[in-house]
């Protein structure tokens, strides 16, 4: 099968938005970024593009490490999720939510995210009464699929996250299931795994990030997708008896001048169990199309 990954989307749309909305002290500060340095490089055109060449690659499942908007507004995610869904339903794609989906304490109390995006996570729909929603579990065939949520509210500028102790003595329950014998796992989450430099460790780590690691170093994980970051990377984990292929996809809609941070997503070629293939495909402005790195 092959399976693609797109991450921090991060789509304004501000249709039918009052200003006063805008006012709240989160949306403020994110305004004056997003004005100062979002609004021309995390491109709806190139979000457009990216969809259709999602669809003429045929892929068999599509993941989302999160960010998808910008301000967690109704009028973002319903906007992401129509285009989302000209993929296909919750057989076919994938979502975790970032820390800009729980943008206001709005939209993350009222769950706002998971409201619009549960086709994609919890095809049988979910209770507001569920405080145990992730992760959950996708049988995608040859690949069984685990989305965890980083997100939380932050002190603005802070976009920390935290996947917490019961999130993860859950997935290690799931992990360790002996029907997952034999079967290729991959766990997607929205904040980095990796450590980056000085100024990102200290205002938007993942807090338990080593609890995170300890949990995947004690299961067997193929394959460990993420965003957050939105340079991207990759990384190989070997112990005896296990390999896991970390990914951070970096931005799928970002256009600047460096090559390094230009807009790409991932697709993996997964044959009898195993990752056979990770190709990248980056967005090339002067021919408004992704090509093959
Ligand atoms: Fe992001
Ligand atoms: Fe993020």
């Amino acid at each position: 099968m092959r399976l693609a990954h797109i991450s921090d989307l991060h789509q304004l749309d501000l249709t039918g938005v009052k200003w006063q909305r805008l006012l709240t002290t989160r949306r403020v500060f994110g305004g004056v970024n997003l004005l100062l340095n979002r609004v021309k490089e995390y491109r709806s055109d190139v979000f457009e593009t990216l969809i259709d060449d999602l669809i003429r690659e045929g892929v068999d499942h599509v993941v989302v490490s999160g960010d998808v908007s910008n301000l967690a507004l109704e009028s973002e995610f319903e906007r992401i999720f129509h285009l989302l869904k000209l993929l296909g339903n919750g057989t076919k794609v994938s979502v975790v939510p970032g820390n800009h989906d729980y943008y206001t304490a709005g939209a993350a109390m009222t769950r706002r995210f998971e409201k619009t995006f549960y086709p994609f996570m919890f095809p049988e729909g979910f209770s507001d009464m569920d405080v145990d929603l992730y992760p959950y579990q996708k049988d995608l065939g040859e690949v069984v699929l685990f989305g965890l949520c980083s997100a939380m509210r932050t002190t603005p500028p802070l976009s920390h996250g935290r996947v917490g102790e019961r999130q993860l003595q859950k997935l290690e329950y799931m992990l360790t299931r002996p029907s997952l014998a034999g079967r290729m796992t991959c766990v997607v989450v929205h904040h980095a795994l990796h450590a980056r430099h000085a100024v990102p460790e200290y205002t938007s780590r993942l807090l338990d990030r080593d609890a995170v690691l300890d949990v995947l170093n004690r299961c067997k994980v193929d394959l460990v997708l993420y965003g957050h970051d939105h340079v991207g990377t990759t990384w190989l984990q070997e112990r005896p008896g296990k390999k896991t292929q970390f990914v951070c996809c970096g931005s799928s809609t970002r256009v600047t001048d460096d090559p390094v941070t230009m807009a790409k997503y991932r697709i993996y070629t997964i044959d009898n169990n195993k990752l056979r293939k990770l190709d990248t495909k980056i967005y090339d402005p002067s021919i408004r199309k992704f090509m093959l790195q």
